[in-house]
């Protein structure tokens, strides 16, 4: 599917879908109405006469064109008051558009791009034009590798972005670009997560880096469980143990000409998480196979930057493991050695993230990082505080959070801070080594971020706690249900957004 920007009128083709957004305030609509042939107008003012139809958010309205009009069907879409627009309810309405072209089985599909100045005040052309595109391709997606039968695959090869104002064709051309390279690597992400635990284990998702890195020229190493084990990274070893799939360290090294500064990334890993000799309850277990949705995000983030030619040295790092009871497992009781040299104690072979997060947290440092930060579907308690809106952050970089709640309210995959204060080390502490890697029962997102603290030493570093946002129960506009590919947008609308 190719998304293009025109300044083309409606009827300069012929389509087999089009559609726009309707406001419930008559003054909003006259851009749409405009470009409609007069023969559609009439109908869309029939519907509204008839109180069908009122363009309320929420609300559509299916038109069927003959020979006269330009298209077999016109789709439009309410979208509420024009004060209370967002660009948000953009990607909502896009997407709506995309996901009707896709069931009545269209291959040309138009989108007529609100252009009215009072809609979306201060908002570019190239971040409408960003939005549209990512939604488009987003709500298209579907996880159907395994499915003989039943497939839904997308039919539309074009799908265009028809504008009013010539004078934005060249913005808008440029956030379709960035746009369509965002929305591919967040497909990327969910098509990791979405695979079994038999397809996607340590040494698979090494080789997608490596696959990934060299599409997108991005400088790959791998550490295979010998080198990771010379190099004292007790965290991944431990929690490899038990798995017949040995662990590996991924890393990957976005590194442009004259970069502005060192952003380490690292993400969770886990490719199955059984909870080891801890192990979990049956029911749900399978969602397991997203534990590595944080290391995903990290390859995501890695491909996307080195696309869009971002100006900042970037480093992803990804301790890959899996996590399973055997007898060769890591036992509760055990104590393991981190690369920085601290230790720590496993008291619920469960709380595996933390274990390998350590040794990666501690390894970032050697890129003298001006910031880390991690993701990580790091905690159920998370999940509990936050539910699936909003992504867990903690840390030590106030300004770095700042910039990640800004970044997050535009790409829309919004964080939320939760404190670190001193008090909850308390709960970790361990009478027999550094630290232990539970914190009983209360705070348990906090006192996971608590735990990382200790192995980031003096750098700046922001931890995502993703366990809500990265797998979704309930498919929403553009994010069916299963793994949401979170992370991507937001880091690269935050890297975007420093000077
Ligand atoms: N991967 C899980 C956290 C998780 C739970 C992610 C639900 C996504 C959805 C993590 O490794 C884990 O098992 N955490 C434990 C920690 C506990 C043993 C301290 C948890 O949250 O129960
Ligand atoms: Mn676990
Ligand atoms: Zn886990």
């Amino acid at each position: 599917m190719k998304i293009t920007a025109e300044s083309a009128s409606l009827s300069s083709r012929r389509w087999d879908i089009v559609g726009g957004v309707f406001f419930d305030t008559d003054a909003a609509n006259t851009g749409l109405l405009a470009q409609c042939p007069p023969a559609l107008a009439s109908r869309i003012g029939r519907a509204k006469d008839l109180k069908d139809f009122s363009g309320k958010k929420d609300e559509s309205l299916l038109l069927y064109g003959d020979a006269d009009l330009p298209s077999d069907r016109f789709f439009i879409t309410g979208a509420g008051a024009p004060n209370d627009f967002t660009l948000e309810r953009l990607r909502a309405a896009a997407a709506v558009v995309a996901k009707k072209a896709k069931a009545c089985k269209a291959t040309t599909a138009a989108f007529i791009v609100p252009s009215d100045a009072a809609i979306l005040p201060g908002i570019s052309g190239e971040d409408r034009a960003q939005a549209i595109a990512e939604a488009i391709i987003l709500s298209l997606y579907s996880y159907d590798s395994y499915k003989t039968k039943d497939k839904k695959p997308n039919t539309v090869t074009r799908f265009t972005l028809l504008l009013e104002d010539q004078s934005q064709a060249a913005q808008f051309r440029k956030g379709v670009a960035s746009g369509t390279i965002i929305a591919n690597a967040v497909s990327h992400v969910r098509a990791l997560a979405n695979a079994p635990g038999a397809e996607i284990y340590p040494a698979t998702l090494a080789d997608d880096a490596r696959t990934t890195a060299r599409a997108c020229g991005l400088k790959v190493t791998i550490f295979d469980r010998k080198k990771i084990e010379s190099l004292g990274m007790g965290g991944i070893i431990a929690v490899g143990s038990g798995s017949q799939h040995e662990p590996r360290f991924i890393i990957l090294e976005h590194a442009p000409r004259r970069p502005q500064r060192t952003i380490v990334l690292v993400g969770k890993g886990v490719t199955f998480d059984s909870g080891g000799i801890s192990i979990k309850p049956s029911a749900g277990m399978g969602e397991m196979r997203m534990d590595m949705h944080g290391g995903a995000s990290v390859i995501g983030t890695m491909e996307a930057a080195a696309r869009l030619h971002l100006p900042i040295r970037i480093i992803g790092l990804i301790p890959a493991v899996e996590n399973m009871p055997s007898g060769t497992a890591v036992k509760p009781g055990d104590i393991v050695r981190h690369y920085n040299g601290m230790t720590s104690e496993v008291d619920n072979t469960d709380a595996e993230g933390r274990l390998v997060l350590a040794d990666a947290l501690g390894y970032a440092s050697n890129y003298a990082p001006d910031v880390i930060i991690d993701l990580a579907t790091l905690t159920g308690a998370c999940v509990v505080a936050l539910g699936h809106h909003a992504t867990g952050m903690m840390g030590t970089d106030a300004q770095t959070m700042e910039a990640l709640k800004a970044a997050g309210e535009k790409s829309y995959e919004r964080v939320w801070q939760l404190p670190l204060f001193e008090e909850y080390d308390k709960q970790i502490k361990s009478d027999v080594a550094d630290v232990k890697n539970v914190g009983g029962r209360w705070a348990g997102a906090i006192t996971a971020g608590a735990f990382l603290k200790n192995f980031v030493g003096a750098h700046q570093w922001v931890h995502l706690d993703i366990a809500g946002t990265s797998y979704l129960e309930e498919a929403y506009d553009y994010i069916p249900k299963g793994a949401s590919g979170v992370g991507v947008r937001l880091l690269i609308e935050y890297m975007r957004s420093l000077k």
